[in-house]
C-alpha cells in the first residue's frame, strides 16, 4: 500500500500539469494521469500545487552562536525538507575531521529535515591544500571561504583561496565564497565608531555595497586565473549581479545565490527605533531598496540560481544576544533566522507579486539548490525514484508572518508582520507527513544525511568549454 496524491497540479521548473503522484517505500514510485486508487491511502490535493520539498542550500546550524539542528524542524514547517549546512572547521583540526564530528555529533539523530553539508574553512593553515584531494570521498563537494570577517577564524586571505581553487577544480569541488572586502570593512567600522556612530545602521555604513561589488569582482578574477568554477553566496547588490552576469556572458563558470532577506528587507529596517534595527544585522548588510529590485531581476533572469535562507538564529535572540551591541553596533552578533519562512516570503513577495512565476519558484527554491549541492535528483525533484519529499501548497491561504508561529527558537521573526499568501498545506519527508498548515505533526530528529556528488551543475559548462 502506498500514498497516492490525487487531483493536484504538479509543478517543476519547466512545466506544470495535472497528474497523480504515488509514493511507495519513501520514494516517488509513479507520476501519471489517473492512477487507480487500489488500496492506497489517498490524499486529495484538488486546487493545490504539488512541489518538490524545498531545498535550502545555505543554513548555519551551530557556529555564529546560533541554534543548531534542534530547531531544524522549523524548515519542515515552512515546506523545506532538506537543509544544507556549513560544517565549521575546528581550529587546528582538518576540514574533514571537523566535518565528520559536526555531522555525527551535531546533526545525526537531531536533525528533522534531511541534511547535507558544505565544508567550511576556518583555519588559515596551508594544510588545507593537502586534504582537498580526499574531500569528495568524505562527502565534501563544496568548500566555503570567507573573504570578510577579518580578525576571526572565518577570514581567509586571497592567496589561500587561489591555491585551493587550483586544486579544487581537479576534483570537481566548487569553492563557495562569501565576498566582501574585509580590510575595507575594518577601516570603515573604525571610522564610524570614531564619528560616534553606535546604532545598528553603523553596520550598513561600514559594509556598503562597494565592499561586496569589489570582492565579487576580485573573486571572479581569482577564479579566472585559477580556471576554477565558483559559487558566490548571498549576493545582495546590483553591482555584484552585474559582475557575475558579465563573467557568465564571457563564458566563465561563475554562479551564485541570494537569500530571502536580501530580496525583502531594506535599510529602513536597520533604522528602526529602540535598537530594533539590530534584528536585521547580518553579513553582508541589508541593502537600500533599489538593490532589492536588481536582485529580483537577477534571480528571474538566471544570473543567480538559488534563494537560500542564510538562516543563522542567534541563541538569545534579540533580547539576550543582539542587545549585546546596544551601545556599540560592532558588538551586535551577525545573522538572521529565516529557514521557516523562506518559501512563504519568496511565494508572497515573488510569485504573488509577479516578479517570478511558479516554475521560477521551483527552480530557485528546490531544483537549483539541490543541483548546486550535488544532491539532485534524489532531492529537489518530483521524478520516479526521487525521495518522496513532497510539498502540497495551498495558494488560497492568507495570513501574517509572526514569531508566534515560529519554530526557529528565537524571540523575533525576521519577517514579522509581512503578509503571507499561500501555505505549506502538507509536507512529506520521504513519504512521511511532517508538517501541516504551519504546525509540526511528525516526529523530530528523523532527518537523514544525504551524501552529495562532486562536479555539480557549476561544472557543466566548464566541461563543455574544455571539450571545444
Ligand atoms: O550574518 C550572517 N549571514 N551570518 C552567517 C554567516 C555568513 O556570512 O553567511
Ligand atoms: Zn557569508
Ligand atoms: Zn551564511
Amino acid at each position: 500500500m502506498g500514498l497516492l496524491i490525487k487531483n493536484g497540479t504538479i509543478v517543476s521548473s519547466t512545466a506544470e500539469y495535472q497528474a497523480d503522484l504515488l509514493i511507495e517505500d519513501e520514494k516517488i514510485k509513479e507520476i501519471a494521469v489517473n492512477i487507480p486508487e487500489g488500496d492506497h491511502e489517498v490524499v486529495d490535493a484538488a486546487g493545490k500545487y504539488i512541489f518538490p520539498g524545498g531545498v535550502d542550500e545555505h543554513v548555519h546550524m551551530g557556529p555564529f552562536d546560533s541554534y543548531g539542528f534542534e530547531t531544524s524542524h522549523a524548515a519542515l514547517v515552512g515546506g523545506t525538507t532538506t537543509i544544507v549546512d556549513f560544517a565549521p572547521q575546528d581550529q587546528g583540526d582538518t576540514v574533514i575531521n571537523s566535518f565528520h564530528r559536526h555531522k555525527d555529533e551535531k546533526a545525526k539523530g537531531i536533525a528533522s529535515p534531511d541534511f547535507s553539508f558544505h565544508g567550511m574553512v576556518m583555519d588559515t593553515s596551508e594544510a588545507l591544500l593537502d586534504e582537498i584531494p580526499k574531500m569528495v570521498e568524505n562527502g565534501i563537494v563544496n568548500l566555503k571561504f570567507f573573504m570578510a570577517y577579518n580578525g576571526t577564524p572565518f577570514h581567509v586571505e586571497d592567496d589561500l583561496i587561489f591555491k585551493a581553487m587550483q586544486i579544487c577544480k581537479d576534483y570537481g569541488i566548487t569553492p563557495w565564497v562569501h565576498c566582501e572586502n574585509g580590510d575595507m570593512i575594518e577601516v570603515l567600522k573604525e571610522e564610524a565608531v570614531k564619528n560616534g556612530v553606535t546604532k545598528p545602521i553603523g553596520h550598513y555604513l561600514s559594509s556598503p555595497p562597494t565592499v561586496e561589488d569589489e570582492a565579487v569582482q576580485r573573486l571572479i578574477y581569482l577564479a579566472k586565473l585559477a580556471d576554477c568554477p565558483v559559487f558566490i553566496v548571498h549576493n545582495t547588490t546590483e553591482g555584484a549581479c552585474e559582475n557575475i552576469k558579465r563573467a557568465q556572458d564571457q563564458g566563465q563558470p561563475v554562479y551564485g545565490e541570494t537569500c530571502t532577506h536580501y530580496l525583502t528587507i531594506d535599510t529602513s529596517f536597520l533604522e528602526k527605533e529602540n535598537f530594533e534595527g539590530a534584528k536585521w544585522v547580518c553579513g553582508p548588510a541589508i541593502r537600500p531598496k533599489e538593490h532589492l529590485e536588481a536582485v529580483w531581476k537577477a534571480v528571474k533572469d538566471g544570473t543567480l540560481m538559488g534563494i537560500g535562507s542564510d538562516h543563522a538564529a542567534c541563541v538569545g535572540g534579540f533580547e539576550k544576544a543582539k542587545k549585546r551591541g546596544i551601545d556599540d553596533f560592532t558588538k551586535i552578533p551577525n545573522g538572521v533566522p529565516g529557514m521557516q519562512d523562506r518559501l512563504n516570503m519568496v511565494w508572497t513577495q515573488g510569485v504573488e507579486k509577479g516578479r517570478i512565476n511558479r516554475q521560477d519558484f521551483v527552480r530557485l527554491c528546490m531544483e537549483n539548490p539541490a543541483k548546486v549541492c550535488g544532491i539532485y535528483p534524489q532531492k529537489g525533484a518530483l521524478l520516479p525514484g526521487s525521495d518522496a519529499d513532497v510539498l502540497i501548497w495551498d495558494p488560497n491561504y492568507e495570513g501574517t508572518i509572526s514569531v508566534e508561529n515560529s519554530y526557529e527558537g528565537t524571540d523575533y521573526n525576521t519577517f514579522e508582520g509581512f503578509p503571507q499568501k499561500g501555505i505549506a498545506d502538507k509536507v512529506f519527508l520521504r513519504g512521511h507527513l511532517m508538517a501541516e498548515r504551519g504546525k509540526l505533526v511528525g516526529e523530530k530528529g528523523q532527518g537523514q544525511y544525504v551524501k552529495p556528488q562532486p562536479y555539480t551543475v557549476c561544472y557543466s559548462n566548464y566541461h563543455q568549454k574544455k571539450a571545444e
